[in-house]
C-alpha cells in the first residue's frame, strides 16, 4: 500500500470540532480513490494529514509502511518533496517564475531534473505556454502546470484538493481526465477530493465522507 490511514481522529476547536472520528483509508500504487463529502464534511482535513502537514490527534498514517506520525517535520517535508505530490484548488503557482520554471521548481526542491521534461509538458499541452507567466494563462492551463509541478519530482502518491474547483465544468472534466490518465500511467496512487459524484465515477474507487467517518 503507498497510503494507510487507520482509525484517525481529528478535532479543532479544543475538541469542540471533531472533524475525522476513527477513518481507515488505504491507497494502492496506481489506484483512483475519489473522496466526496460535503463542504465542511472535512476532505481538506483528512488530505492535509495524509500530507503530513496537519498533526493527528490519534491514529496512524503510514506511507509505503513508514510512519509518518512518528517522523520529525524534517522527514515529513522530505518525504513530500520527493514522494507526494499535491494539487490544490487554487492553482498555486510562484507568479515570478514562467511555466517552464514553475514545472521545474518542485522537482530541484527535491534534487532532481524533470526526467523527460518534453514528454510532460506535452502530455499537460504546454508546449506553447513554457515562456509565459501564472497570470497569463487561463485557469484551465494553470491547473495543467500545477499538476505538472505535482508530478515532477515523479511523486507515488498525489493527493488533489478539489483540482476542479475553480475551474468551468467542460475545463474541469478535462483536466480530472488529464489528472487520473497521467496518475495511472505512471502508477501513482491518487486521492482526489471533489464534490463532483459524476467526476468520482471516474475513480478505481469512491468514499464519502459524512458526520467524521468513511461510509461506502
Ligand atoms: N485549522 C482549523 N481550525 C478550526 N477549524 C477547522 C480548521 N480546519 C478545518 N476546520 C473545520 O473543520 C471542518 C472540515 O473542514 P475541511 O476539512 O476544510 O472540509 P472540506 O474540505 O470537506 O470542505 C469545517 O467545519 C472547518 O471549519
Ligand atoms: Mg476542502
Amino acid at each position: 500500500m503507498v497510503l494507510d490511514l487507520s482509525d484517525l481522529s481529528k478535532s479543532f476547536a479544543g475538541g469542540a470540532v471533531r472533524v475525522l472520528d476513527g477513518v481507515s483509508l488505504s491507497l494502492a500504487a496506481g489506484e483512483v480513490v475519489a473522496l466526496t463529502g460535503e463542504s465542511g464534511s472535512g476532505k481538506s482535513t483528512l488530505l492535509h494529514m495524509a500530507a503530513g502537514l496537519e498533526p493527528v490527534d490519534s491514529g496512524a498514517i503510514r506511507f509505503e509502511g513508514r510512519d509518518l506520525v512518528a517522523m520529525t517535520e524534517a522527514e515529513r517535508a522530505a518525504l513530500r518533496r520527493s514522494a507526494i505530490g499535491i494539487v490544490f484548488q487554487q492553482f498555486n503557482l510562484i507568479p515570478s517564475l514562467n511555466v517552464a520554471a514553475n514545472l521545474r521548481f518542485q522537482a530541484r526542491l527535491a534534487g532532481r531534473e524533470i526526467a523527460d521534461f518534453d514528454g510532460l509538458v506535452a502530455s499537460l499541452s504546454l508546449q506553447d505556454q513554457l515562456a509565459k507567466y501564472p497570470e497569463d494563462l487561463s485557469g484551465g492551463q494553470q491547473q495543467r502546470v500545477a499538476i505538472g509541478r505535482a508530478l515532477a519530482a515523479a511523486p507515488r502518491l498525489l493527493l488533489a484538493d478539489e483540482p476542479t474547483g475553480n475551474l468551468d465544468e467542460t475545463t474541469g472534466d478535462g483536466v480530472f481526465e488529464l489528472l487520473l490518465s497521467l496518475a495511472r500511467a505512471r502508477n501513482a496512487g491518487l486521492l482526489i477530493a471533489t464534490h463532483s459524484e459524476r467526476l468520482a465515477a471516474a475513480a478505481d474507487r469512491r468514499v464519502h465522507l459524512s458526520h467524521g467517518r468513511i461510509t461506502g
